[in-house]
């Protein structure tokens, strides 16, 4: 039943919210490739007529991880002012301060391949609602979960994300249980690491 109840709204949710930009910061300690670099070059360099692996403007093709990090000059492209040369070139918008300090820390880190799932978890005594909890519901759910409605409950404070825990409609959905309505909707998927500091977060682990 679940399931049939949520086709339609996450169908609309999906179409009102799939454009929806939760800037995220995430610390020095936190940087990965596939979440905080690839998608933001993807979206905003990639495209074709510019460095799609067809055009390879200027030679250059931003495509894969190796195509990405062979361009040792890329934190300098995006931060130059676009009169200057910086990248994306107007009437092509810049990428956001959040985006180059996010690539800028990558490439300071070595520009490596790493996935979210290859960072180290938190110490689950270090887990905290603001520090961690917050950037993920922001990355993940904020867009539909802004508030209550047909687009399921509100997650913006602190009160209304425990809420879900303690009626165990979050953790079983972000977990994809069987009968439970998978979230994030759409086409996201929360990474395992993810998923892992929300269960430590909730208690599931240390019970
Ligand atoms: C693309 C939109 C979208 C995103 C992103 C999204 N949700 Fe949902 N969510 C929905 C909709 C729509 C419903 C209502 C579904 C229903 O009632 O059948 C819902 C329902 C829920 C519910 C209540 C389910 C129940 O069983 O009553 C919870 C809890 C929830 N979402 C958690 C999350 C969490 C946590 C995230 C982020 C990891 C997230 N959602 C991301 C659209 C979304």
């Amino acid at each position: 039943m679940k399931y049939i109840k949520s086709f339609i709204p996450c169908c609309l949710a999906i179409s009102f919210f799939g454009c929806v930009n939760n800037a995220y910061t995430p610390s020095d300690e936190e940087i990965c490739f596939t979440r905080d670099v690839q998608p933001v070059i993807d979206a905003g360099c990639a495209k074709s007529g510019c460095h799609d692996s067809t055009t390879k403007s200027a030679g250059i093709a931003l495509v894969t991880y190796s195509d990405i990090a062979s361009v040792e000059a890329i934190a300098g492209i995006i931060t130059k002012p676009q009169l200057e040369g910086g990248m994306p070139p107007a009437p092509w918008v810049k990428l956001s301060d959040e985006q180059i300090a996010a690539i800028t820390k990558w490439v300071d880190q070595g520009s490596n391949n790493t996935t979210c799932d290859s960072l180290p978890l938190p110490d689950s005594s270090s887990i905290t609602y603001s520090k961690h909890i917050v950037p993920i519901m922001n990355l993940y759910c904020i867009g539909c979960h802004v508030q209550q409605g047909a687009w399921g409950p509100k997650l913006g404070t602190y009160e209304d994300v425990r809420e879900e825990i303690e009626n165990g409609n979050l953790l079983s959905n972000i977990q994809r249980k069987p009968g439970y309505v998978p979230m994030p909707a759409g086409r996201t998927r929360m990474s395992s690491r993810d998923i892992r500091i929300v269960e430590m977060w909730s208690g599931a682990y240390s019970k």
